[in-house]
């Protein structure tokens, strides 16, 4: 089976970093590119953080660059309350030696798509539009380029930075607005999912078991991630950690079930703005090109993400 080429939009992130090492340990994916947006951190922070985790990783072969410091209408809204002032409070990553690709992630972005046959590269943002909206107004035509997108954020009936609006969306409601709006097949992975997507003990004793550097880095970002959940929202659980369902969807599609739906991104509501309305009715459904992930089944994630750490360790 050839592998799932993809480029990663990032701003890690406990869970940002989940993802990328799902990424770089499976063996069906092929990561082309990293690229950072503002987001969890300000950019130097979040970019800091992805070439730390990456040469962590031992994935110094793959271009990572820098993309936009800020949303393209609106001002920059961080969320230190969940990562921390670093972006990854709670872990101790060597300091990053590998250089960063001179290239805007913009150009990046634009470049491997070109680079590729059509239709062969997904794009995974995990983090704010900003990056991938400016690109397709960049060059509109890689939206034919563009096998699909996967990106978590959003909800169809919760919210978590508003009642109604997730992080990524509104941090930058107007980027999402701009992808959302593209033809390009787009599958929303977003708090109806990823809510579903949370550890438990024995997952976290499993991976703990496996003692190595990266599966020791693990357990200190999800524990510091978990605790902050449990002080804010009274969690008892563990956290959900969002970042890593885009990927793994990726991966294997049959890990979630989907619904057909046309989403659309509220921008000038009073108590709404950043809202991923969902529209389940029936009629709205037919040539819908985008899709809501609404089921997951944890065990296998948690299962895949193990596999990977154990890879990655080789
Ligand atoms: C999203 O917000 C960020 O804090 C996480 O990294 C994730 O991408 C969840 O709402
Ligand atoms: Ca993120």
């Amino acid at each position: 089976m050839p592998k799932c080429k993809i480029i990663l939009d990032c701003d890690p992130g406990h869970d940002d970093a989940m993802a990328i090492f799902l990424a770089l340990g499976n063996p069906n994916i092929d990561l082309l590119a990293v690229t950072t947006v503002v987001g969890n951190q300000t950019l130097s922070k979040v970019t800091h953080n992805t070439r730390a985790i990456m040469e962590f990783a031992g994935a110094t072969h793959i271009p990572i660059a820098a993309g936009c410091a800020r949303p393209l209408v609106r001002t920059i809204q961080t969320a230190p309350e969940v990562h921390g002032s670093t972006g990854l409070d709670g872990t101790n990553l060597p300091k990053p030696t590998i250089a960063i690709d001179s290239r805007h992630a913009v150009d990046l972005i634009i470049d491997t798509l070109k680079s590729h046959p059509p239709k062969t590269i997904t794009l995974v943002p995990i983090g704010g539009l900003t990056n991938i909206a400016l690109a397709v107004r960049k060059a509109p035509e890689i939206v034919e380029l563009v096998k699909e997108v996967v990106l978590m954020g959003g909800g169809y009936h919760t919210g978590n930075r508003s009642a109604v609006a997730e992080f990524n969306i509104i941090i930058d409601p107007e980027a999402a607005h701009i992808v959302f709006n593209e033809k390009w097949p787009l599958t929303m992975i977003g708090l109806d999912l990823t809510h579903q997507a949370r550890p438990d003990d024995q997952i976290m004793e499993q991976i703990a078991a496996l003692n190595t550097p990266i599966s020791q880095f693990v357990v200190d970002s999800l524990n510091y991630y978990t605790a902050g959940y449990r002080q804010r929202n009274g969690y008892t659980n563990h956290a959900p950690v969002h970042d890593l369902c885009a990927v793994a969807y990726v991966i294997s599609p049959s890990i979630m079930e989907t619904l057909k739906a046309p989403i659309d991104i509220e921008l000038q509501g009073a108590l709404t703005t950043g809202m991923t309305v969902t529209d389940f009715r029936p009629q709205s459904t037919t040539d819908c090109h985008t899709q809501v992930a609404t089921k997951l089944d944890n065990s296998k994630l948690w299962a895949m993400f193990i596999d990977s750490l154990k890879r990655l360790d080789k």
